[in-house]
């Protein structure tokens, strides 16, 4: 069982642009070569302006490379809940923007010739549960309200019994690392710069420009495109959007039967079932998707035990050859259920942020990255307004705005009276992690396999939660704003834009 996202393995990812290593300086910088980022780029690349993408990794190896590699309209907040927070003009742009973003990918893999197995397919909503049946006729009436050609069907391609199900036609899928790969070629051939392996350490805007530090470089720029997933370092935002994780596999399927399309089994918990090919065009993978949590707050702190839940779905329901791929995707829902793209904060004139995207990233993030590229170059887009981040919606966010920072709030005071969870190195397994304290400093501890102690601070460096151990991914999370870290303390993802102070054991020191 391979433990990578299925499209990070089968392309072999490795690094292809070489890291920064001489200051820059230039018109716009673009912090993140996933989705958005790429996007924008391409969007800016006849702009007359000296452009750099940099990556803290390799192209699309954070939220891109481990996604489900679906394009759809519907979304996880639900257009009768948008309408319900906002109102139905709002629900329709939306609606109208994503079909956009999908269509756009389409032109763009059309004009590039990109080979990344896009096509279009249904996809399918259903519940088996009667207290679900209204949920699915609401979010009928939201999406036929939007435009969108959407049926009830008794025909769907799976054996699991249901009672009420609709279909949305002209979906799609997608290799969406080579749809990433294809869009960086085609900047590169046209001079744009792009580095990987390039973190960077700070960003600060002044009047008229922003400077941006790396371990190797200084970068001026006039503007700056934080294409990250969630602001780095510190922002407003962050009490506005929350991170989870959802746990996905990729199977073979016994009699090579695979359903077409994307489809959500709404009953608890929530998964996404959708059919792939990693060989070419023909069928040859199953994804499920789904059950997720906060991050770093998983159901007693047993990340393993989400991903046999999913793992148990799969096995009941389909006839399993075997399963190849299992990983888990961080994704951040934010207070209102509408992502937020646009200027930094209300003061910002020169930095622009993109988050809040939930599980439906893909199509949000090919948004994001046209609205940032509009953004920068003063042009008017449509629906600038409906996503832009300085919205004041108390009604549709007080729930779980409250709810959500609550739960930061909780987690900030639980961790610093105590929570320690042993003083003993002996008392660590084989491959646990605990947290100890020592002489007053709290340290994230890690066995590994080979009987090797990892220590580091357990204070996560962004603001200063105590991380937690996720047993699944052996890595801490932290479960205030989602930054992630190895077992050395390395940065993952996240806000956080310091690792976690490592400590060595001297010679002699370690406990065995
Ligand atoms: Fe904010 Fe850890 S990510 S405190």
């Amino acid at each position: 069982m391979n433990k990578q996202p299925v499209w990070l393995h089968t392309l072999d990812v490795q690094q292809k642009y070489p890291p920064l290593k001489t200051s820059l300086d230039i018109d716009i910088l673009i912090v993140g070569a996933g989705i958005t980022g790429l996007t924008a780029a391409i969007q800016l690349k006849q702009s007359n302006k000296s452009i750099a993408v940099i990556d803290a990794h390799t192209i699309g190896s954070g939220t891109t490379g481990s996604s489900t590699a679906n394009l759809y309209v519907p979304v996880q907040n639900y257009y009768h809940q948008i309408a319900a927070k906002f109102n139905w003009q709002v629900a329709s742009q939306v609606a109208q923007s994503r079909k956009a973003a999908i269509d756009y990918i389409e032109q763009l893999i059309s004009q590039y010739n990109i080979n990344c197995s896009f096509q279009r397919r249904p996809w399918y909503m259903f519940t088996k549960l009667p207290e679900n049946r209204l949920t699915i006729e609401r979010e009928f009436a939201a999406l036929t309200y939007c435009d969108m050609p959407v049926d009830f069907t008794h025909d769907l391609p799976l054996t699991k019994p249901f009672t009420k199900a609709i279909k949305l036609d002209n979906q799609a899928r997608f290799n969406p690392l080579r749809y990433l790969y294809g869009l960086a070629e085609v900047l590169v051939k046209n001079g744009e710069r792009i580095y990987e392996q390039t973190p960077i350490v700070s960003h600060k805007e002044y009047k008229d420009y922003c400077v941006i530090e790396t371990p190797t470089a200084t970068i001026k720029a006039r503007k700056l495109l934080l294409a990250t997933h969630i602001p780095v370092g510190f922002n407003f935002l962050q009490l506005k959007v929350y991170p989870y994780r959802s746990y996905a596999v990729a199977a073979r399927l016994a009699q090579d039967k695979y359903p077409n399309g994307v489809i959500w089994d709404i009953d608890s918990p929530h998964f996404s079932i959708s059919s792939h090919s990693i060989t070419g065009e023909a069928l040859d993978l199953l994804i499920l998707a789904g059950n997720h949590h906060k991050t770093g707050q998983a159901k007693h702190c047993c990340h393993k035990k989400q991903q046999q839940i999913v793992e148990a779905y799969l096995k009941t329901h389909f006839d399993v050859a075997s399963i190849d791929y299992e990983w888990s995707a961080q994704h951040y829902q934010s207070a209102d259920g509408l992502p937020y793209i646009g200027l930094a904060s209300r003061f910002s004139k020169n930095t622009y942020v993109a988050t809040g995207y939930a599980t439906d990233g893909l199509t949000y993030g090919t948004i994001a990255g046209i609205l940032l590229a509009d953004k920068v170059q003063a042009k008017v887009n449509p629906w600038a307004d409906i996503y832009k981040t300085t919205r004041f919606t108390p009604l549709a966010s007080a729930v779980k705005f409250t709810k959500e920072n609550l739960n930061v709030l909780t987690h900030y005071l639980a961790d610093y009276p105590g929570n320690v969870e042993s003083q003993d190195y002996l008392a660590i397994k084989p491959g646990e992690g605990k947290i100890i304290e020592e002489q007053g400093e709290k340290w994230a501890v890690h066995r590994d396999e080979n009987n090797q102690l990892h220590r580091v601070s357990a204070i996560c460096t962004h603001m200063k939660c105590l991380v937690k151990w996720n047993d699944a991914e052996k890595t801490w999370d932290c479960p205030c704003h989602g930054s992630r870290f190895t077992i050395d303390g390395e940065i993952i993802e996240g806000p956080a834009l310091t690792p976690l102070k490592k400590k060595l054991f001297h010679r002699g020191e370690e406990p065995v």
